[in-house]
């Protein structure tokens, strides 16, 4: 008879997830950012090496001199290495000769595990720049600041970062807590109004799964958030920022280990979207088109009432997201769009079952582990006539 023996003992590691609010963090007079950099057996002055978004330090261009000056005023604590300066966006994502450079620039700067990467700029940067602080030494800690509205509400809070690998979302990637997340509001007063609203539907989306006081709450400042009104914008943020946070932190599976991931809601449509448009259509403008068809379907089957989907397209049209896209009918020859490859592809990111978030009700989610095609081309058809 076959004999093993084994050894076993847990390891526990208390992570904290910590998300800070403010304007202007590197003004002289804020000292959010020393205070968290300088606390915790840090020794003495802490190396830092930034990373700026292209986009953001062109709509600022008073930003790398304020954290020259930030870092002056800090000398005895703080140690300012460089401020690289990174096209954002999905092509960073893409392209891993930027990653490899990233690795270049810490092995250069001799930044170790008790240097600080920082890392300023949309969801893309972040998940870049964190993936790459997150392998390089096997982990350093890193600051992330997002600079737009679906950054901080959602992408840069998180415990997850990742690159695209042959142009599939997020393929290479890891778990792994920053440091701390500074949101600060100033970055969004240059952010384009395409990707202020595309924060919008990743708190739609958190609403829907968990909150219908918070989805009210959207609804009834639909003409403060179409203005892109600041304290409205804010308090959506601060809202979602917090849903999301309390998701990782009490679901009791902050790394995914089960197939479970309720924050993906309307994902799997939206990840194929996305690279069928050759990332020509942003994650925020494809996850509203994955919401929709993940809302009609929890219709088409009997999970959620008729009212309440109108409620939900109702709002996604008054908040100006297109609920279809042409890409949603390329097909290779079979009756079959591309875009249903999401679904095994989803699987695949997942790990063994397949597992969807649908809706029962407004703030109230469930999962299914199969989706009927039909079902869903007709959700999508739906879409098309609307
Ligand atoms: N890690 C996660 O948990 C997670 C969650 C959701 C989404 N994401 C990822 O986040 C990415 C989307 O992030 P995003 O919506 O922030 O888009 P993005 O990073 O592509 O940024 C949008 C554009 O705005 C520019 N920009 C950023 N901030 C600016 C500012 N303040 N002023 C002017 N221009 C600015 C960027 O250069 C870019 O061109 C996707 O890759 C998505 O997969 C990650
Ligand atoms: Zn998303």
């Amino acid at each position: 008879m076959a004999q093993f023996s084994h050894i076993e003992y847990p390891i526990k590691i208390p992570y904290q997830l910590r998300v800070y609010f403010t304007k202007g963090a590197f003004e002289l007079d804020n000292p959010l950012f020393r205070d968290l950099a300088c606390t915790r057996e840090s020794g003495n002055r802490r190396k830092a090496l930034f990373y700026v978004d292209e986009a953001v330090s062109q709509a600022n261009p008073e930003l790398t001199g304020q954290i020259g000056s930030y870092f002056d005023q800090y000398a005895d604590d703080l140690r300012l290495m460089d401020i690289e300066i990174l096209a954002g966006g999905e092509s960073l994502k893409n392209d891993p000769d930027r990653l490899e450079r990233i690795y270049t620039d810490i092995e250069d700067h001799k930044i170790c595990r008790h240097s600080y990467i920082v890392a300023i700029g949309g969801g893309a940067l972040l998940d870049t720049v964190g993936f790459a602080a997150a392998t390089a030494h096997r982990g350093i800690r890193h600051f992330r600041f997002p600079t737009t509205t679906l950054g901080q509400a959602d992408a840069g809070v998180g415990v997850k970062n990742g690159v695209n690998f042959h142009q599939k979302k997020n393929f290479v990637g890891a778990f792994a807590p920053p440091f701390a997340v500074i949101n600060d509001y100033k970055f969004l007063s240059t952010l384009p109004e395409v990707h202020l609203r595309n924060g919008y539907i990743e708190a739609i989306k958190v609403a829907l799964i968990r909150d219908a006081k918070f989805f009210e709450w959207i609804e009834e400042n639909v003409d403060a958030l179409n203005e892109f009104d600041g304290e409205t914008m804010e308090e959506l943020i601060h809202r979602c920022a917090e849903h999301h946070v309390a998701h990782i932190a009490t679901s009791g599976d902050p790394f995914e280990m089960g197939s479970v991931r309720p924050l993906d809601f309307g994902h799997w449509a939206a990840h194929k979207l996305e690279q069928l448009s050759e990332f020509d259509l942003s994650h925020g403008e494809a996850v509203a088109i994955g919401i929709a068809i993940d809302t009609l379907y929890s219709e088409e089957m009997g999970y959620l009432d008729s009212k309440s989907a109108n409620r939900i397209l109702t709002l996604l049209k008054k908040l100006h997201f297109e609920l279809f896209s042409d890409h949603l009918e390329r097909r290779n020859g079979s009756r079959f769009p591309y875009v249903l490859e999401g679904l095994e592809e989803f699987r695949e990111h997942l790990g063994g079952l397949l597992t969807i978030t649908l809706l029962k009700r407004i703030g109230s989610r469930f999962e299914v582990h199969e989706m009927d095609t039909d079902v869903v081309l007709k959700s999508m058809n739906r879409l098309k006539s609307l």
